[in-house]
């Protein structure tokens, strides 16, 4: 990334900030050369501290920039393209968004220009670098996939994708998160009963958790391939994770991502008509 390329990201709430953050710390963007906007500008008085140039105006992030990261909820996204709109140059402008379930298709139609434009699908471990980011966009050889690539390597995993699979992995990669985080408390719980202090628990849990995720990512093998060397005939390991099947561990799993992608592809539908 050149030292002078400015990004804006439009929507400075949970993911925008994740992501300001990440792709500072990185180095990718000096902090001089994010902009953050969102309406109630005084939620952004931390990040100001912090050296980020924060804008109320968008129009004026989005003339000042050659990267525009749109991150607003869906609903919000309509009006946000619109304001944006006059400020928005092929030549000078690469837009990405990461907003769920709103196609580039229906972003040209917004903003009724043929920008290059990129939909990218992060995680909020991009805050420290460690996200999985999946990216889409008309063609996988363009420039502007070739920039969104350049970014968010710098911040953790990518996967380019096709636009059609973006949905799967707003709930596979983004909503994951909370998944897995919710089976480390979950873990942490059982270790509460059986012996360790809170905070014992959550950290052996924690870290168990990134040492199973490294051995996939590592070593490239498959989990039942891993599994099996940890459970010993008829020992502790293969009767917990009997009792966890019995009780619908894997099933609830896959039940809670095919749930949370139906509710992703109905996100802007829904809303489209709001104008919050
Ligand atoms: N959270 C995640 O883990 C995650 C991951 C991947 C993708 N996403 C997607 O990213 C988008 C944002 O999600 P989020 O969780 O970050 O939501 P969020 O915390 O509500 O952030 C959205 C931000 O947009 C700002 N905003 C709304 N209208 C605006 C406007 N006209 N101009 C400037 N700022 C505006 C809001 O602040 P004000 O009200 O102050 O304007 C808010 O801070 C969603 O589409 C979501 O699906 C989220």
């Amino acid at each position: 990334m050149k030292a002078r390329t400015r990004l804006a990201i439009l929507g400075a709430g949970n993911i925008g900030c994740s992501i300001a953050r990440g792709l500072v710390q990185s180095g990718t963007f000096s902090v001089g050369n994010v902009l953050l906007t969102r309406r109630k500008m005084h939620l952004l008085q931390k990040l100001a501290e912090e050296g980020f140039v924060v804008e109320s105006d968008n129009d004026n992030a989005v003339r000042s920039s050659d990267v525009v990261v749109v991150a607003v909820e869906p609903q919000q996204v309509n009006r946000l393209l619109k304001d944006i709109t006059p400020a928005l140059d092929r030549d000078k402008h690469t837009v990405i968004s990461v907003v769920s379930d709103v196609s580039i298709r229906q972003i040209r139609t917004v903003i009724g220009k043929n920008m290059r434009i990129v939909r990218a699908m992060p995680n909020t471990a991009i805050a420290i670098r460690e996200s999985m980011t999946c990216l889409a966009a008309d063609d996988r050889n363009s420039p502007e996939i070739g920039i969104a690539e350049d970014i968010f390597k710098t911040v953790g995993r990518i996967l380019v994708i096709d636009e059609e699979q973006m949905i799967a992995a707003t709930a596979l990669g983004a909503c994951g998160v909370a998944f897995f985080l919710r089976a480390i408390r979950s873990a942490s719980q059982g270790g509460i009963e059986i012996g360790f202090h809170a905070d014992q628990a959550l950290f052996i849990a924690a870290q168990t958790a990134r040492g199973a995720a490294s051995l996939l990512l590592s070593m490239e093998n498959h989990p039942e391939y891993e599994i099996d060397k940890v459970t010993t005939p008829r020992g502790c390991t293969i009767a917990g994770l009997n009792r966890m099947e019995h009780a619908g561990f894997s099933s609830a799993l896959i039940r809670g991502i095919v749930s949370s992608a139906e509710k992703a592809s109905k996100l802007y539908r829904a809303n489209e008509n709001e104008t919050t």
